[in-house]
């Protein structure tokens, strides 16, 4: 019985060893074009987590969100068990804190740092100077009276909320994004938007000017010294001219004095984006000197908006492959001192941003919406295995 069992078995093991041996091996090294097997579907690590795979390199991240990391176990668990570093998708932004008489409330943000900090997680600061997520009522209140004392009050409601936020958090939040998204998609100038109706407002570079950056980057340096300070960007590896202007930009800044410690790239990607974008945007960004951080990763596999689209097997292992690649082309183009971190915003497709902001239909991220570990969990956490 036992030898009919292992004549029976062995060898159709060995042929499935075979196969899982070859289906990692070719699966998308950074310059080994987008394949779109390979992701490792019979070699699974079932076991492995992201964050213990990326230990001795940098860390793993994901982005959560207040109420589901509270309240949904299943959706902490994955944190906990993937991630040594997380950045809150809102709780830490304007919109979230100030109030419409411009006074602060800081609770929520204290609660999730609370909850993040007794599990073990650190946390990354995002962000102090945007042009959404704020409160567009108090910013407005602040827009009347002549020009110079407009941009008085903007000014100060500017500074105010970065040594707010940063003297709160001194010692528990070592990094920030201090401004982010500058510049424009069309123009790749800096970004001026004034829509004051809809909220999407730029009203820092519209009332301070060009120098807006500049003094953030100094309000964030005072209020609190030892802290790593960022300029956060998207769109780099799909837009030359707006990845060239970023660098300018932040040339410029630092040429005036402002401390940058590192850039972050929010690769908001799909299956499509160009391969050589993504290493001509590490190359670049590492060519600064600066930290590098992919920030915001997430891989749309609908970028064409089908409607009705469920992602099958090609699309997710087309996914698979490109959330590796990110991950190798960032090792293989940012030189190890730089390399400040690798996140992912969001856990289970259903909670993207891309689905309940956009309002896109798709999934773009590592975990299914049952927080099953996808093609892409399994891909990546192979990739940085091999690292
Ligand atoms: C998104 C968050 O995930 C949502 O929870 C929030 O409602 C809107 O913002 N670029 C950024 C992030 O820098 O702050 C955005 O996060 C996604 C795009």
């Amino acid at each position: 019985m036992e030898m009919d069992f292992r004549k029976a078995v062995l060898p159709v093991m060995c042929l499935l060893m075979m196969v899982a041996c070859k289906k990692t091996g070719g699966n998308g090294g950074a310059n080994g074009g987008n394949g779109t097997g390979g992701t490792g579907t019979v070699n699974q690590d079932t076991v492995g987590t992201l964050k213990s795979a990326a230990n001795s390199g940098f860390p793993f991240g994901l982005a959560i969100e207040y109420g589901l990391f509270k309240q949904n176990q299943a959706y902490a668990a994955v944190v906990k068990r993937e991630a040594s570093v997380v950045t809150f998708g809102y709780q830490m932004k304007h919109g979230a804190i100030v109030k419409d008489d411009g006074s602060f409330d800081f609770s929520s943000a204290d609660e999730l740092l609370a909850l993040c900090n007794n599990a073990g997680l650190e946390v990354y600061g995002h962000t102090l100077v945007w042009h959404q997520n704020q409160n567009g009522n108090y910013l407005r209140s602040l827009t009347v009276g002549n020009t110079q004392q407009v941009a008085i009050a903007i000014d100060s409601a500017m500074s105010r909320f970065i040594r707010a936020s940063m003297m709160r958090y001194a010692g528990k939040v070592k990094a920030w994004d201090v401004v982010n998204e500058p510049m424009m998609d069309g123009n790749s100038g800096l970004r001026t938007n004034t829509g004051t109706t809809t909220g999407d407002a730029f009203y820092w570079s519209q009332y301070l000017g060009r120098g807006y950056a500049l003094k953030a980057f100094q309000y964030a340096k005072a209020a609190d010294p030892n802290a790593l300070l960022f300029i956060n960007e998207y769109n780099l590896e799909y837009n030359p001219a707006k990845l060239d202007s970023l660098i300018s930009y932040v040339n410029e800044l630092k040429a005036q004095g402002a401390k940058i410690d590192g850039i972050g790239t929010q690769m908001h990607i799909s299956i499509n984006t160009p391969l050589s974008g993504i290493d001509n945007a590490f190359k670049k960004l590492a060519a600064t000197g600066l930290k590098v951080r992919v920030s915001e990763l997430d891989v749309r596999v609908n970028p064409n908006d089908v409607t009705g689209f469920v992602a099958g097997k090609t699309a997710l292992e087309a996914q698979a492959s490109m959330y590796k690649y990110v991950l190798n082309a960032y090792i293989q183009n940012v030189p190890q001192p730089q390399r400040y971190g690798f996140m992912v915003w969001g856990i289970a497709d259903s909670d993207s941003w891309i689905i309940t902001s956009q309002k896109k239909t798709d999934a773009p991220l590592l975990f299914d919406n049952s927080y099953g570990k996808k093609p892409a969990f399994y891909s990546l956490l192979s990739g940085f295995k091999g690292k």
